[in-house]
């Protein structure tokens, strides 16, 4: 898979070029930091996909984790792909329904959704993920008061391990996210003895950042058990399955990623092997990759506005953004790879530690990097910043969140624009 955009080359003068354009001019057009998205990346990495799953499994749907990065010009980009989005407030759904994606391919999640929230969701005929049984009598209470039917999905916990960080797994049985399994044919029911819903199937998600298939093909037998399951009890096939996202990337080197084609290869060779066993028909498949279709082609570029060497201790380089722009290494230790643009072709001289400029001693984005010798001005990236940097940042200390620009070809355009100190007091009131 690689840690760097597949864009990424290195001129004769050492200068780092993404998307056909150098660094360091799309930093003195658009300024710093700057969320740079390379959008061979985004398409390669959506065709490993698609690509594995028409050999393996054509009756699928690819469904991008909006919460991974979200905004109308990139869903746009995957639409154009042929993917679909999932999302989970009404600020994605929002988003997705203001993009060129078609609402049959939006499929809305949430432990908590408004009333609000899942009255926009029937009016569009979004596919409904139920969390739980209140929701489906919030559900209930939309269709009765809008007269027209909901498209639901059923999400049960599968209660398999994922070797991830804490904060990431989702499947086991004390996650707040999804109805225990066992309970999957009591609300099955319910959802197929009301005329107003329709029973689409069900979904599970295991977590994110995993490495290990094998959790996958477990999940995978577990579906198609449970499909069996609906179909001898309630004597109904179930059209729909969703094993959710959570193939992880490589953000550093000792990081050992599956490869997408493998990974959806062996997924469906298991759900294929399952069907056939239960002598069932192929359910539709979808699966909701987030950080696998879009970390891997951002990189995040800064500034160096101070080098502060405290003699025999450590280096710092001081950059001019940190944990509001990426907040992952503060809240779950991730590591990331460095760089100078402006000196990608010099060989490394010390390490350092990127501190980042937020009043808080934990904001550091690393230590111990490799660099050239790093000085005043040159322009640092951080790579595999695409998902969850963009879709977390937050404006800690009034920082104005940077711009995204999507480069491709040599031309770069923005996604988002970077905010203004007037958006900051824009709600403020005197
Ligand atoms: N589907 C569901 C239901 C999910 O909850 C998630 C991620 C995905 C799909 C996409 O997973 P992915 O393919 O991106 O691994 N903020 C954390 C990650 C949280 C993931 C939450 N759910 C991070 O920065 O690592």
């Amino acid at each position: 898979m690689g840690i760097k955009p597949v864009s990424e080359k290195i001129d004769l003068d050492g200068q780092l070029i993404i998307g056909g354009k150098k660094v360091t001019d799309l930093v003195d057009e658009f300024g710093t930091p700057l969320y740079i998205l390379d959008q061979d990346t985004v398409e390669k990495n959506c065709q490993d996909y698609l690509q594995a799953l028409s050999k393996n499994y054509p009756k699928s749907l690819v469904v991008f984790a909006g919460k991974a990065c979200l905004n109308v010009g990139l869903l746009n980009i995957l639409a154009d792909q042929g993917l679909g989005v999932d999302v989970v407030s009404g600020g994605e759904l929002f988003t997705a329904l203001r993009s060129k994606m078609n609402p049959l391919n939006i499929i809305f999640h949430g432990n908590n959704k408004s009333i609000e929230e899942l009255e926009i969701a029937v009016e569009n005929n979004v596919r409904i993920i139920l969390d739980n049984e209140q929701e489906l009598e919030n559900v209930k209470q939309v269709t009765a008061r809008l007269g027209k039917k909901a498209r639901l999905m059923i999400r049960i916990k599968p209660e398999i391990e994922a070797h991830t960080h804490e904060y990431i797994k989702t499947g086991q049985i004390d996650s707040k996210f999804g109805i225990d399994k066992n309970d999957l044919i009591k609300i099955a029911k319910l959802i197929v003895s009301d005329d107003k819903l329709d029973f689409l199937g069900i979904h599970s998600h295991i977590g994110s950042q995993i490495f290990d298939v094998n959790p996958f093909e477990d999940l995978a037998s577990l579906m198609i058990e449970k499909v069996a399951l609906i179909k001898s009890e309630l004597g109904i096939d179930v059209p729909e399955i969703n094993c959710g996202g959570g193939i992880g990337i490589q953000y550093v080197e000792s990081d050992d990623p599956p490869a997408v084609s493998d990974f959806v290869t062996r997924l469906c060779s298991k759900l294929k092997a399952a069907c056939e066993r239960e002598n069932l028909e192929l359910p539709l498949l979808m699966l909701e990759p987030g950080r696998s279709i879009v970390g891997t082609a951002g990189i995040t570029a800064y500034k160096i506005g101070t080098v502060k060497r405290i003699e025999n201790v450590k280096n710092y380089v001081f950059i001019d953004g940190g944990m509001a722009d990426n907040p992952r290494p503060i809240m779950y230790q991730a590591e990331y790879t460095f760089g100078l643009a402006n000196k990608a072709d010099k060989p490394t001289t010390d390490t350092f530690s990127i501190a980042g400029k937020f009043c808080e001693s934990g904001d550091i984005l690393a230590n111990g990097i490799s660099l050239p010798d790093a000085e005043v001005g040159d322009v640092l990236v951080v790579y595999g910043t695409g998902a969850y940097n963009y879709s977390m940042a937050s404006n800690y200390n009034r920082f104005c969140r940077p711009a995204m620009v999507v480069v491709k070809d040599g031309a770069a355009r923005y996604l988002v624009k970077r905010e203004t100190f007037q958006d900051l007091v824009n709600l403020d009131v005197v």
